[in-house]
């Protein structure tokens, strides 16, 4: 099983829904980066489940107890190892669907697989809970990042019928950037929002749940990261975005838009500005050619799929009496995963940056 993820900076999540406690170690952390454990609060805090109507009803606190690799506020250059409790924990909600796995949901799979000896209770290991770690590790990077310039932040994009703004893909947006990184529901305009919030609680009224699009941009990334064939920066990120639960798909600049147009029309030109530093004209690349940054902002749009657990009654199997029944499942989910993964993926893409900024062949 692999739940270990970087080459420079590697990153192990362990734990389980419904165990005692989640948590991660991030090893390759140079020593004396100074980390505000404040602001890991505040991305723990987004991404945390209760926070809103529109979550989940579980109520975690997620705090983090660091219990290594950070020393008088500065990392100490050993791993960092940090946990996370999980305090509010029913199993029963999920004994009497033990055998019948939930239609979309991991159960079925790794039943299979595992034989049944893998605790799924709230999604076992699968469950989006163990992107609580994910989240405190990319709030580590992420400052470290900051000190380069390098900022990550992200928005809900769309949500069924309502869609933001996106991204200018050409202009920094930094200050946009850094409010949104501090934000439960970000998005670019607040009008785009309340048609997402009645969305999605038009679906949970119906015991639904409804998919979303996550765009997410991050600025002052130098040129030349990332390198040829399979270390290329597309991969990269994806490799660790496809890690978060229900991640469906991904795409960079103009990506699928992108594929209808003519050359002429999504070719970057590129031109030197006033201090001879190569710009380009447009952004379709997403800020990666070849797979490797040109400069420009690295922009890419993650979907994730409906919630699998419904409060409407499906059809599923019986995996120990090998039969065909139904399934209403009555635990808590989050109608919409979309909202609360936006801390997830900037997470993901930071830890990513960080670990390839340590790649080595950069001649610049
Ligand atoms: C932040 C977050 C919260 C999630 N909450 C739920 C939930 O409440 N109920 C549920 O069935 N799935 C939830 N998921 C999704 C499942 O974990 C995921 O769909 C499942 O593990 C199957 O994996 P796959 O969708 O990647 O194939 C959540 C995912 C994330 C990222």
């Amino acid at each position: 099983m692999s739940s270990v993820w970087g080459n420079n900076i590697r990153i192990s999540l362990f734990g389980e829904s419904h165990s005692e406690l989640i948590g991660i170690t991030v090893d390759g952390l140079e020593a004396g980066h100074k980390i505000d454990t404040d602001e890991i609060k505040i991305q723990m805090r987004r991404r945390m489940p209760g926070s809103s109507q529109l979550s989940t009803s579980r109520k975690e606190n997620d705090d983090v107890k660091i219990i290594s690799g950070l020393n008088a506020g500065y990392t100490t250059g050993m791993p960092l190892t940090a946990l996370i409790c999980n305090e509010d924990v029913r199993k029963k909600d999920y004994s009497e669907i033990q055998y019948r796995p939930r239609p979309g949901h991991a159960d079925i799979t790794a039943f299979m697989k595992y034989g049944g000896f893998c605790d799924m209770s709230g999604g076992g290991h699968f469950s989006g809970r163990l992107t609580a770690p994910l989240v405190f590790a990319g709030a580590v990077c992420r400052q470290i990042l900051s000190e380069r310039g390098i900022l990550i932040g992200g928005h809900v994009l769309k949500i069924g019928n309502a869609e933001d703004e996106h991204f200018d893909p050409l202009k920094p947006e930094a200050e946009l950037i850094k409010k949104m990184s501090g934000e439960y529901f970000p998005v670019i305009s607040m009008e785009s929002k309340d048609r997402m919030v009645t969305e999605i609680e038009k679906t949970a009224s119906e015991k639904d749940s409804i998919g979303g699009i996550i765009e997410c941009k991050c600025i002052g990334i130098p040129f030349g990261i990332g390198e040829p064939i399979f270390g290329n920066v597309e991969s990269r990120l994806s490799s660790i975005i496809f890690g978060i639960p229900a991640v469906k798909g991904i795409e960079f600049g103009s990506g699928f838009s992108g594929s209808m147009n003519n050359g002429s029309e999504n070719n970057d030109e590129p031109y030197y500005d006033t201090e001879k530093n190569i710009r380009f004209r447009s952004n379709n690349s997403g800020g990666i050619l070849g797979g490797i940054t040109d400069g420009m902002p690295v922009i890419f749009r993650t979907a994730f799929k409906p919630t699998p657990s419904i409060g409407i009654e499906q059809n599923t199997v019986d995996l120990k009496e090998e039969k065909n029944c139904r399934i209403k499942i009555s635990g808590r989910h989050d109608p919409c995963i979309a909202v609360r993964a936006v801390p997830a993926v900037e997470s993901a893409c930071a830890v990513a940056f960080l670990d390839m900024l340590k790649e080595g062949n950069m001649k610049i």
